[in-house]
């Protein structure tokens, strides 16, 4: 697969969830990972976790990807790797707390 999508893989969201376990996935098929979230405590401890095991190299990387800022902060850091794949884990979704307002209008939030 890294053949493919290789070397190098950036998993944005990687922090919990879905992204975590596309982290430790991708670790385990030999990809070096760049793993961004906003949380950074718990984006150091991915690295320890899923790349003893597997000899990757993983670089977390603390940005928030819902401002420009942090959208540039991805791009900077990770221009010099050879990204073969890009996990967009963290997206905007519209959240619907009632037929009500389903009706009228929905809230966007980041997940
Ligand atoms: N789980 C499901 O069953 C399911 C089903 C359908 C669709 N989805 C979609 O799949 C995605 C992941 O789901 P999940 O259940 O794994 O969610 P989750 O556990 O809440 O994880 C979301 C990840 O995105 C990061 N994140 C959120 N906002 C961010 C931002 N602005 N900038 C950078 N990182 C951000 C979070 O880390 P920080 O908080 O540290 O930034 C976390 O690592 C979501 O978009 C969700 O809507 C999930």
């Amino acid at each position: 697969m890294t053949g493919r999508y290789g070397p190098t893989a950036v998993v944005v969201g990687a922090s919990d969830g879905l992204g975590a376990a596309f982290a430790t996935e991708l670790a385990g098929r030999g990809f070096n990972l760049v793993l961004v979230a906003r949380r950074s405590l718990l984006l150091d401890e991915l690295p320890y976790g899923c790349t003893r095991p597997h000899g990757v190299r993983v670089r977390p990387l603390t940005a928030d990807v819902s401002t420009v800022d942090g959208v540039a902060a991805v791009l900077s850091s990770t221009t010099a790797d050879e990204v073969g794949l890009l996990v967009c884990n963290a997206a905007l979704a519209r959240s619907h707390r009632s037929s009500a307002s389903r009706r009228s209008s929905s809230t966007p939030c980041w997940t």
